[in-house]
């Protein structure tokens, strides 16, 4: 509990600071992605579908949870959930939603300095007249695969400020550091976009090959296809993208709207920036990086090389082919976009546990603000200098994937069943500026907790090459990337920490999880200390 002078400054900073939050690296580098390795058209179907019976439904909800806990003085997580319910146990449940934005902004503000990098690097001509083969080693380099042990130095440097960056905005306070970043930021994201859109565009065919033709990747991923309606595993992918773009089962949402008034409206606020996300996403992001390179490479291999790094290893050399002063102006848009992209959403996932420590600790903002640089900094180290032995995929499992579908499960229960639909809806309707349609209330009770319970048993057990039938014909095995794989390392050959003396991936696999565990339990420890003193005060 504290009293706070943060607050919003106005609407429209709030909804696009909301806005900024969502729209992310997700939209631009995950999204293509994910369509592209689930069949393109194929993937949108159960993305939509996700997107209205579970993503709108989370929005809603976390949102109005984060204004009703504001009423109570409360901006984190922990104690937001604890409002709504008598049963103390809950609030252990609201860590994950400051242990996922520490752990996610530990490798997102990662790749947020590689886009920084190659903003200047565009901007330089560094990449004018390199060949592709070249471009993708100098990101290679950049990062230091293949490099063993070595510290990756302008990686390293260039991620010490890019999180200075972050930290000082965080420093500023809500209205004065994110809100006035959020409306610079914003209409520049789009222009860029929509620069690189109509570039993309109006590519078409490029005469490299038989089918480089930017239409053809466009029609890719927007024709919709219901050959992949009875496919498990594209559900998963599909509403895994959604938790992710949206950010919910995260934290962030409550923290932000936290700072709201009671009357402020929710509804019409919630589904701006809801459907500003989905726009960038579908519309924008699909725009860029897939139909650019199936215009000069082809469908083909954009589907077999289809992976995040595509941007940073094959864009600048496609930009490239537009001559030296539209190459550096769209590398310059490109890896511009991905830093506002990144960086909007980044000090959305700072405020979390700036919240925290500033409600139960009493500390000062930059206190705060410069401890988080710390945690970040700290968590962020094994990521960089062993990126190549998969600390990195490690955070984003169990930090950027598993912990937000647990945490929304945990959410809407306590929202729908625990503190109950009918104040639930009465929360969601108070000053809201649309009507919300009724049948939300349904879904809210049923359908979203239904659905999510489905995906989280889902990802539990997914099959051996997403083959579903063999649950029931005998030939189940378990799939490496499910959730109870991955505990057991299924798939994994060497068993041991050292191999030939030498630490193995399966050590570094191990000690990722031992560092977020420890992060998570640390977390666990601050929230009952601070309950402590909330009883003393009492
Ligand atoms: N939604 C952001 C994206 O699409 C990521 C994000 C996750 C932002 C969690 C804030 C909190 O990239």
């Amino acid at each position: 509990m504290s009293k706070t002078n943060e607050g919003w400054g106005s609407r429209v900073g709030l909804i696009l600071a909301m806005a900024g939050n969502a729209v992310g690296l997700g939209n631009f580098l995950r999204f293509p992605v994910k369509a592209v390795q689930n069949g393109g058209g194929t993937f949108i179907i159960p993305y939509l579908v996700s997107f209205l019976l579970m993503g709108i439904p989370l929005l809603w909800v976390e949102w109005s949870m984060g204004r009703f806990g504001g009423r109570y003085g409360d901006h984190s997580t922990p104690f937001i959930l604890d409002n709504m319910t008598k049963k103390r146990f809950w609030k252990y449940f609201g860590v994950f939603g400051i242990f996922t934005n520490v752990g996610v902004i530990s490798y997102y503000t990662y790749i947020e300095s590689w886009t920084l990098s190659y903003t200047i690097k565009s901007l330089k001509g560094d990449f004018l007249g390199v060949p592709l083969n070249q471009v993708g080693e100098m990101f290679d380099h950049y990062v230091n695969i293949s490099g063993g042990i070595n510290l990756p130095t302008w990686g390293l440097l260039a991620f010490i400020v890019t999180l200075g960056i972050n930290i000082y905005i965080l420093s500023r306070g809500l209205s004065n550091g994110i809100e006035k970043v959020a409306k610079v930021a914003m209409p520049l994201l789009i222009i860029f976009g929509v620069f690189l859109a109509i570039m993309s565009i109006s590519l078409g065919a490029t005469g490299k090959c038989a089918d480089c033709n930017s239409h053809i990747g466009l029609n890719f991923l927007w024709k919709p296809d219901a050959k992949s309606l009875f496919n498990p595993t594209v559900w998963l992918e599909a509403a895994g993208q959604i938790f992710f773009t949206l950010s919910v089962g995260m934290g962030t949402i409550h923290c932000y709207s936290s700072y709201l008034r009671k009357r402020d409206d929710i509804a019409l606020n919630a589904m701006t920036a809801g459907w500003m996300n989905g726009f960038v996403e579908i519309v924008l992001g699909a725009s860029v990086v897939v139909p650019i390179a199936v215009g000069y490479l082809g469908l083909d291999w954009v589907v077999e090389n289809a992976g995040f790094m595509m941007a940073f290893k094959t864009m600048p050399f496609l930009f490239d082919q537009w001559g030296p002063a539209l190459a550096v102006m769209a590398g310059v848009a490109w890896f511009g976009l991905l830093f506002i992209a990144g960086i909007t959403s980044s000090l959305a996932m700072g405020t979390p546990w700036m919240g925290f420590m500033q409600d139960e600790f009493k500390w000062s903002r930059n206190k705060s603000a410069w401890t988080l640089g710390l945690l970040v900094l700290l968590m962020a180290l094994p990521t960089i200098l062993f990126f190549e032995y998969g600390v990195f995929d490690e955070y984003d499992y169990w930090t950027g994937t598993v912990s937000l579908v647990v945490f929304a499960l945990a959410e809407i229960i306590l929202f729908a069943w625990v503190f109950g639909i009918d104040k639930g809806w009465e929360e969601i309707t108070s000053g809201a500026d649309m009507k919300v349609p009724f049948v939300f209330k349904f879904v809210i009770k049923y359908i979203t907790p239904a659905f999510i319970l489905v995906i989280f048993l889902a990802s539990l057990i997914t099959p051996e090459g997403g083959d579903w039938s063999s649950i029931f014909n005998g030939n189940y095995k378990l799939s490496s990337q499910s959730i109870i794989g991955k505990i057991l390392h299924v798939g994994e050959t060497n068993k041991s920490w050292f191999v030939n003396g030498q630490p193995s991936k399966l050590f570094f696999i191990d000690m990722s999880r031992v560092l977020l565990i420890s992060l998570f339990a640390g977390i666990c420890f601050l929230v009952h200390q601070a309950q402590k003193q909330r009883s003393k005060l009492k």
